[in-house]
This record gives structure tokens, sequence and C-alpha cells, in this order.
């Protein structure tokens, strides 16, 4: 299975035919991104909630694509509003099933808006696919219960937001490492904007010291395989 960060906190699970597309900010939407929303050919979208740098992308992409759209009800609600036919519309607990696995929308802390001010939940996503399990933690702030989740299913890859700010920073970021005990951290959702510049080989070293899992830092446009 591949993972293929776009940036921010954009990336391309691609297992067999399944490509997965989390949380679509493409290029000049985001200003990290090396790929636009006519590059990418995902079978499905996933959506962590709806702020725009997660979502500005995923209509165009899904209404060109067919791709099959997933994130929380009302997120689901405006994407079917902007014409996205094919959707799951699962609410925090929900388990949605695939042929190529299965994704679980789990609690995150962080507030979520969608562009017409609907007020909404935001979500982590906790992605079975290639007999793996990635965890993508959405723009959570740290809280106990990352334990909780992790436990509930263990974990291979943690896609951690360390960028402060909007999220957690890097520090809160590896005591969120240190709950979610994954084989593998990626960080993400840092450097695309001034108020999220850090230092993610800081990172990397804090949670190496301080956990068993090794930590991945990716360019924006680099792929790890697993
Ligand atoms: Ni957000
Ligand atoms: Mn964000």
């Amino acid at each position: 299975m591949d993972i293929n960060y776009i940036g921010h906190s954009t990336f391309e699970l691609v297992d067999g035919d399944a490509r997965v597309l989390v949380d679509p900010f493409l290029k000049p939407n985001n200003p990290a991104a090396l790929v636009t929303a006519e590059d990418v050919n995902p079978t499905h979208i996933l959506v962590t909630h709806a702020h725009v740098d997660h979502l500005a992308d995923a209509a165009a992409v899904a209404k060109r694509t067919g791709a099959h759209c997933l994130s929380l009800v009302e997120t689901i609600g405006w994407l079917g509003e902007q014409g996205v036919e094919n959707v799951s519309d699962p609410n925090l607990g929900g388990t949605v099933e695939f042929d190529w696995g299965w994704v679980k929308l789990v609690q995150a802390f962080h507030s979520s808006t969608t562009p017409d001010g609907t007020v909404t939940y935001a979500s982590g996503l906790v992605i079975n696919i290639g007999g793996k399990t990635i965890y993508h933690l959405g723009d959570t702030c740290l809280f106990g219960d990352l334990r909780l989740i992790a436990e509930r299913t263990p974990v291979d890859v943690a896609l951690i937001p360390i960028g402060g700010h909007y999220t957690m920073d890097r520090h809160d970021a590896v005591v969120a490492a240190e709950l979610i005990r994954a084989g593998t951290v990626i960080p993400c959702h840092y450097n695309t904007f001034p108020p999220i510049e850090t230092d993610a080989d800081a990172f990397k070293a804090d949670v190496e010291a301080k956990t068993s899992s090794k930590v991945v830092v990716l360019a924006p446009g680099a792929t790890h395989s697993t």
C-alpha cells in the first residue's frame, strides 16, 4: 500500500485498484501541493471536516471522476448540494465498508463549518486498506481518548498534525504519538501557511526518543510504502 503525501493534510492511499484521496486540498488552493484537481483520479474521497483546507477540491474532483465521497453527515449534505451524488454519510462512531476495506469516523476536538456557514462536527478517520490501519487525526487538539481509539484498532500508520495554531503543535503531537503507539508516524498540517510553520525534524527526534514509533517526514509529492 502506498501513502502519497500531497501536502498539508492531503494524502492519497493506493492499494490495487483503490485510490483513496483524503482531505482534497490541491494546487492552486493548497500552496504546498504539486498536483491540481485535474491531476488526481481517486476511486474514493474521504473528508475529515468541512474547513476549506480539507474540502476545497472535493466536489470538483468527485464530479469529474465519480469518486465515492465519505464524510460526516452534514458535510456530505453540503457536498450533495454541490452536485456530488455517490456518497456515504456516517456520523461519529460509524463504520462504512468498501470492497478494499473500511472507514470509521472517530472523535476529533476541532470546529467545522461548511462554506455556506453550517456548523457541524470535525472527525478523525480510521482507515483499513490493504490490511493496514491508517489513522488520519484530522485537525484535532491533543485529547486523552486518542489512546482509546488506538486500543480499539491498533494503528500501523498515524497521520498527525504538528503545525499548531489550528491543531495540536509538535510538542502535543509527541504526546499524541505516545498515546497512539503506531508503527509509523507521518507528520502533516504544517508549513503550508506562516501560522503553522514548525520543525518536523525536531518532532521526529522527540517521538523517536520517547516511543518505538518510526517517524517518516514526507515532502509534498513523496510516497511512503508499507
Ligand atoms: Ni480545520
Ligand atoms: Mn485544517
